[in-house]
């Protein structure tokens, strides 16, 4: 069952989104030093028939942001879209390009927030004005049943856009949540820091995927 919350929004934002003035000044200031760049709103990539949806934090500046697909072009997709590929939800390779020929198969990569942050960082009111595109992207997706979120903000944006209470649904790796009708499973970030430091290993990140996999086998 889709989260019953009002909301008018599209699942996707306009690539010239004006909702948050900060974030509207750093893809403007993107945008004259690198024209070349998207800078723009990202969009969600994948199956419209998705059963899962992972949901990251935010564009990278010179990854989602220059590119123009989620976790598309910095450290965090090859680790991310290498997983989802293990897992049988890709068809096609991953190149870091938008044009690798990429297909996502079964799954859907999305963001807490649809525009890149200054320095990685969304501050509240900007997941919360970003919200209503998370809640009509999950409603949009008829065969939607598991979604993974990585780090804390998507998780916690997650369990708000589902009609949860944060203190009901901790963020914690590897954890698994119920909540309005889905299984929310949290990760560690698949960031390059997050893997630098040990944080996170490509183990522990497979292991959360193994888990989505087996929920979805089991029906
Ligand atoms: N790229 C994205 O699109 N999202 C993230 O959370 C990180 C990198």
């Amino acid at each position: 069952m889709p989260a019953k919350q009002h909301n008018q929004a599209p699942p996707e934002a306009p690539r010239d989104c004006a909702v948050c003035p900060r974030l509207v000044a750093y893809r403007r200031e993107n945008a004259a030093a690198n024209p070349a760049w998207f800078n723009g709103a990202v969009a969600s990539f994948g199956d419209p028939d998705a059963e899962l949806l992972v949901v990251g934090l935010a564009p990278g500046v010179t990854g989602a942001n220059r590119t123009g697909r989620p976790f598309t072009g910095d450290f965090a997709g090859a680790l991310l879209y290498g997983t989802l590929g293990k897992f049988g939800f890709t068809q096609g390779t991953f190149d870091a390009r938008p044009d690798d020929g990429l297909r996502l198969v079964g799954a859907m990569v999305t963001n807490a927030v649809r525009c890149v942050p200054p320095q990685n960082k969304p501050v509240g009111a900007e997941i919360n004005a970003c919200r209503p595109y998370l809640v009509s992207r999950i409603a949009a997706l008829p065969k939607l049943r598991v979604l993974v979120a990585l780090g804390k903000i998507a998780h916690d944006s997650t369990v708000r856009a589902l009609g949860g209470k944060l203190s009901a649904h901790k963020f914690a790796h590897g954890a698994r949540h119920e909540l309005g009708g889905y299984a929310l499973f949290d990760s560690y970030h698949c960031s390059r820091y997050n893997t630098n430091t040990g944080r996170l290993t490509q183990e522990m990140f497979e292991d959360v995927f193994a888990s989505v996999r087996d929920e979805l086998i089991r029906g």
